[in-house]
């Protein structure tokens, strides 16, 4: 998988690029990001990618010709399933849409800043528009890093237990189930005894009556319009 971010302030993205898990598989060669700065294609004297809104108001807008020699220059090189503008009123970013955009081959993400971008972005040159939730940043950097490490952390090699990705929160409708470790006994404080029965199927079971629970307590619109789920099984 290739990711080409187009932002404003490159440089927000590199440190969150440049570690930990999406480092490591960028270094595995599970998946390329490139973070654009979208004044290499400004063809403004002082490097300018925005400008005021025609008819006033405040905020500048970001203009639509750097953003377009930009996505005409990658789209050149290869071809692109989704140019997806970060925008808090895009479609709300859940597992399920992490899940699919993890099976494209090539995206372009591009970030929002100052008071938006030129609506013919949107209209002409955006497939989708994604919001990381009912809420305002101040630019698209955040929620571009947070969409692309939803993505990244599920292609098959990024985490070290292959496992580990499909038994997250969400990914079957249900939050997670509690986790432990060592040691079982701390402070008095111990840990549920059928995890150290060695009954794998008991363990098992145990965890998913934890999961419906939990997503009863805490997360129950999760839970609607799926009738099949089992409530308060065992
Ligand atoms: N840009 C600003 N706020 C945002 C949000 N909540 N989601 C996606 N992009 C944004």
């Amino acid at each position: 998988m290739r990711i080409d971010i187009l932002t404003a302030l490159p440089r927000l993205l590199d440190s969150w690029f440049g570690d930990s898990i999406l480092q490591r598989a960028q270094q595995k060669g599970l998946v390329e990001v490139h973070i654009h700065d979208l004044r290499k294609w400004s063809n403004d004297k002082h490097k300018r990618i925005d400008d005021y809104a025609f008819g006033g108001g405040a905020g500048m807008v970001l203009q639509i010709e750097p953003i377009h020699l930009a996505i005409s220059e990658l789209k050149k090189e290869r071809s692109y399933d989704e140019v997806i503008y970060m925008s808090p009123d895009g479609a709300l970013l859940d597992q399920p849409m992490a899940n699919e955009l993890s099976l494209k081959g090539n995206l372009i993400i591009l970030c929002g800043h100052y008071k938006g971008v030129d609506e013919r972005v949107r209209e002409h040159l955006v497939t989708r528009e994604v919001s990381i939730g009912n809420y305002v940043l101040s630019g698209g950097e955040i929620p571009a890093a947070v969409l692309c490490d939803a993505i990244i952390r599920l292609l098959p090699g990024v985490l070290n237990d292959e496992t580990s990705a499909l038994s997250d929160s969400f990914q079957d409708g249900l939050v997670a189930p509690p986790a432990y470790s060592r040691p079982a006994e701390f402070n008095g404080w111990k840990i549920p005894d059928v995890l150290l029965s060695g009954h794998q199927a008991n363990i098992d079971a145990w965890r998913h009556q934890q999961a419906v629970e939990r997503t009863r307590q805490r997360r129950p619109e999760l839970l609607e319009g799926s009738p099949e789920l089992p409530f308060g099984d065992g």
